[in-house]
């Protein structure tokens, strides 16, 4: 199997309601990774792209976050619209979006 391209992690951490760090994933139901892995499989961009759960990421105030490696392009305040185009821009042009991105200033800041 070849290396992937494109490794898309995305924050699925849930805490309780009232926790004052907040958290990506309130609901609990991955939809943010769902959406994502549907537009991967309809763009037939899988395998070598993957979409995968992961804890937390330690951005949770940027949140909902994800970071997509070997790039390193961490991205956050990510809504179910931004699924398309970040599939579009970022993972097949290249690009990335600067409105969601999280600046090397504004990483790991608490
Ligand atoms: S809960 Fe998602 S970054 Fe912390």
């Amino acid at each position: 199997m070849p290396k992937f391209t494109h490794h898309i992690f995305v924050c699925c951490h849930r805490r309780e309601s009232g926790d004052t760090r907040g958290c990506c994933d309130p609901q609990g139901n991955e939809e943010l990774r769902r959406l994502l892995k549907a537009e991967l499989d309809q763009r037939g961009l899988e395998p070598l792209v993957r979409a995968s759960k992961t804890g937390c990421l330690e951005q949770c105030e940027l949140g909902p976050t994800i970071v997509i490696y070997p790039q390193e392009i961490w991205y956050g305040g990510v809504q179910p619209k931004d699924v398309p185009r970040i599939i579009e821009e970022t993972i097949i042009r290249g690009k990335v979006i600067p409105e969601l991105v999280i600046g090397d200033e504004q990483l790991n800041k608490k």
